[in-house]
């Protein structure tokens, strides 16, 4: 975790809750909590509660529920360390010092990281300028792929020769442990012996720089056809592809118009070379929302150049989307003999590059004209599926100034009058509509029954175990003297004596955290359950305070159904035929409560 655990109760106290939900969800006033439409799913009538004295909100609908900092990962799709910055930000609260912020439970900062990465860059880049070492590379990179040595030089590309200690011998040499080395990726780890070895071998090296100037991960390309033909570092809570775009430590500071997107590092390089400095790249992976607000935080417009096969091309319409979600004016470019910007640019120049770059085709008219391009027009039955095909696309714009521009630009390609695609273009909406909403409540339903339990799916080995595990979760969640009792052993009750798997770590959280000197804070589970799991934890504590006897003896009946439960578990578990009865008459159940809804 990046952050301590007081810095991330400092965020949530300097956080208001009716503010913060309020900029999403109209909220109005019932009784002590605050009630509104929930905005996880699509409802009618409010069943989105927010408690602003326990600074918690649930859906009695859809059972999302949690803290300021669950509500900001769902809403803004980021994980828990993101979310607690991104509410740091708008509380004004100054972020702790990298130096402060730990990678995980390794023990190493990410200052730390940075430091051996950096001290890695230089030796990788060192071998490659090294006449015997890095001969293999350089004639790679310079000689065959055609990198000019300032090239080289300014992206910083290194050589790691072909061996299993160059690397982890320099480093130690520098004072760092194997420890260190293996957590930050620079070194996996054997198997056998348990020490440190070379994760980057036989490989030229591409640095990944973040904005700040970190070295934060690296990528080694084969020099031959064998695979992997790339490895990257992997993740770490220092480093994480899916918000880390290649180069926009240099394009950072000349993109404010626009920015090129590719797929590869070679491409992104041939870019910069050829005078594109707004080029980047993601790192081996799909776009991502992440990635679509880094681009919103530094640019007005991206243009996407994937390669020209059909796989970068489907890509290209996904990051289209992704990119769209976040505002971004997008654009995409088609490369006619080449495969790439790279071979592109080899092949036909820089100009050139830039002529196509200036005739960039808007995302509607990129489908379109795939879409198009696929049919005989004058072929009446293709005529069908290319206005089929054309409709569906329109359908999926939200604006209905969109949706006319593009009805109206279409008609004349597909010789049909605005009115006709108009009318399908709605169908195709009502439909989706109706089968999004039918969905939700399926979901909806599926969760409130133990049937088909994403979140806990141990309940249905023992439902009755599990209803007095959430018994006894809601009560321990509630009431300190409870959790007192658990812990001075008034109550007997340990984590072995959970059945379901969730559950019991539930309660060991709950527990761990009561004996801790901050005692329970349930914003702070969010450190080690999703979202979702959030929202089930929620659910226990709100279904105990809807129930009006909350006394001792209720915690201890349950307790007792979870010794019970034991003993018969002990005793030879429940058959499978016994469990298949159990999912059988949830079914049945959960039928009959459709049929007498309609
Ligand atoms: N990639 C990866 N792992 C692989 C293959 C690809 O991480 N095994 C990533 C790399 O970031 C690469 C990008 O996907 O840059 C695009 O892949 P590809 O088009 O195959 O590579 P190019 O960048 O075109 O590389 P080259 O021109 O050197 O073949
Ligand atoms: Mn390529």
């Amino acid at each position: 975790m990046r952050f301590s655990e007081n810095f991330i109760q400092e965020v949530v106290d300097r956080t208001d809750i009716e503010e913060l939900i309020g900029r999403y969800v109209e909220l109005k006033r019932s009784g002590a909590n605050l009630l509104g439409r929930c905005p996880f799913h699509s409802e009618k009538t409010p069943s989105f509660s927010v408690s602003p004295t326990k600074k918690m909100f649930f859906c009695f609908g859809c059972h999302a529920g949690g803290s300021v900092i669950t509500f900001v990962q769902k809403a803004e799709n980021l994980d828990f360390p993101d979310a607690v910055e991104y509410l740091a930000n708008r509380a004004g609260l100054p972020l702790p010092k990298e130096s402060e912020q730990l990678m995980g439970n390794t023990g190493v900062s990410r200052k730390r990281v940075f430091e051996m990465n950096l001290e890695a860059a230089k030796f990788f880049r060192a071998c490659l300028f090294d006449e015997r070492l890095g001969a293999a590379g350089m004639q790679y990179l310079h000689g065959e792929r055609g990198l000019s040595v300032a090239t080289i030089k300014h992206f910083g590309l290194g050589f790691a020769p072909d061996s299993f200690n160059a690397l982890t011998d320099h480093m130690h040499r520098m004072g760092y442990r194997d420890e260190e080395l293996i957590a930050a990726c620079l070194c996996g780890k054997s198997q056998k012996t348990g020490r440190a070895y070379d994760y980057f071998r036989n490989r030229v090296i591409f640095p990944i720089i973040d904005p700040s100037g970190n070295v934060v991960a690296f990528g080694g390309r084969v020099m031959d056809d064998s695979k992997p033909k790339y490895l990257n570092s992997s993740d770490t809570p220092a480093f994480k592809k899916s918000k880390q775009l290649f180069a926009l430590n240099f394009a950072k500071n000349c993109c404010a118009e626009k920015m090129i997107l590719c797929e590869g590092y070679m491409d992104v390089i041939a870019l910069h070379a050829a005078g594109f400095e707004y080029a980047v790249a993601t790192l081996g992976t799909a776009i991502t929302p992440e990635h679509a607000r880094i681009f919103s935080k530094y640019t007005q417009k991206v243009i996407i150049s994937y390669d020209a096969d059909d796989a970068g091309q489907n890509a290209a319409n996904k990051a289209m989307r992704i990119l769209g979600e976040v505002g971004m004016d997008v654009r995409v470019l088609k490369l006619n003999g080449a495969k790439d910007p790279d071979e592109y640019i080899k092949r036909f120049g820089a100009d050139r590059f830039r002529q196509v770059l200036e005739q960039s085709k808007t995302g509607f008219d990129h489908k379109s004209e795939r879409i198009l391009a696929k049919y005989d027009l004058t072929v009446g039955s293709d005529r069908i599926k290319a206005s089929n095909e054309i409709c569906a696309l329109i359908a999926e714009y939200w604006s209905g100034v969109e949706r006319e521009v593009y009805l109206a630009q279409s008609s004349p390609a597909l010789g049909l009058p605005v009115e006709v695609l108009k009318n399908t273009v709605e169908q195709i909406r009502k439909k989706q509509t109706r089968a999004y909403e039918a969905k939700q409540s399926r979901e909806a339903q599926a969760s409130v029954k133990n049937f088909g339990d994403r979140i806990n799916p141990d309940a249905a080995k023992d439902p009755r175990a599990a209803a007095a595990e959430e018994t006894v979760l809601g009560l321990l969640l509630i009431f300190e003297e409870y959790r007192n009792a658990v812990e001075r052993g008034e109550i007997a009750l340990a984590e072995e004596d959970f059945v379901t798997d969730f559950n019991r770590r539930v309660f060991a959280a709950i527990m761990r955290m009561h004996r801790s000197e901050g005692g329970l804070r349930p914003e702070l589970l969010g450190m080690e359950f999703s979202p979702d799991e959030m929202g089930r934890i929620e659910k226990n504590e709100i279904a105990r305070q809807q129930l009006s006897n909350n006394g001792p003896e209720v915690l201890r009946s349950a307790v007792n159904v979870l010794k019970d439960a034991k003993q018969k578990g002990n005793a030879g578990e429940t058959s499978l035929d016994e469990r298949i009865a159990y999912l059988r008459q949830k079914q049945a159940k959960l039928h009959k409560g459709k049929a007498d809804k309609t």
